[in-house]
């Protein structure tokens, strides 16, 4: 049975981990490996403080997959955008766990006034792209061989999702 909820700090390792296994496929993320546990502590710590949308899928024993959506603060013009990033374990794939933290996630930035959820998704990665468009983001752009892996260049598409404003704008 998995639940969907915000992350706690005892599942800081377990997170890290998962984390570390997408990273280490070397075909989603744009790190090869996790930051280290150290600086993702700090990492989460904060989230948790701010509260900063970070859910974690658990299946009771270990952190499974995750979606985050930061806000981007460090331009006073950008106070209803969150950036948007997710994973889930390579053997959990294609069970709904993607789409549900996907739900969740939407549902609380729109409640936390976010009105436009940004993302950068490499072009190959069109398991992550269908589900995107599934839940009304679109294409916004198109980075041309932006992305270098050892054995690859890969164009990132740039996707979007606005909500309208509550009050009307
Ligand atoms: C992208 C990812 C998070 C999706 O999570 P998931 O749990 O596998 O996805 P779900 O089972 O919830 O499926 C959701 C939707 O994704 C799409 N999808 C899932 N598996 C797919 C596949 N093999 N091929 C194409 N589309 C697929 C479908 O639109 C699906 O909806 P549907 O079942 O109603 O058709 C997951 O595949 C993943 O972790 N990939 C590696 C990391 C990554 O890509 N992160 C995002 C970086 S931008």
């Amino acid at each position: 049975m998995i639940s969907i909820r915000q992350i706690q700090e005892s599942d800081i390792e377990s997170y890290h981990a998962a984390v570390d296994t997408i990273c280490r496929e070397q075909r989603y993320l744009a790190l090869f490996e996790a930051p280290p546990l150290e600086e993702t502590r700090k990492f989460v710590l904060g989230n948790i403080k701010d509260e900063t949308i970070q859910l974690v899928a658990h299946d009771g024993e270990r952190v499974v997959g995750w979606c985050d959506i930061s806000r981007v603060t460090h331009r006073p013009i950008y106070p209803h955008v969150g950036t948007l990033g997710m994973g889930v374990l390579p053997d959990l794939r294609g069970k709904n766990i993607g789409k549900m933290l996907l739900i969740e996630a939407l549902t609380r930035a729109s409640e936390s006034g976010l009105t436009r959820i940004e993302l950068v998704v490499l072009g190959s990665n069109e398991t992550a792209q269908a589900l995107y468009k599934k839940y009304g983001f679109e294409y916004e752009g198109k980075k041309v061989k932006s992305a270098k892996f050892p054995d690859r260049y890969e164009d990132e598409y740039l996707m979007v999702r606005v909500f309208d404003d509550p009050s009307g704008e």
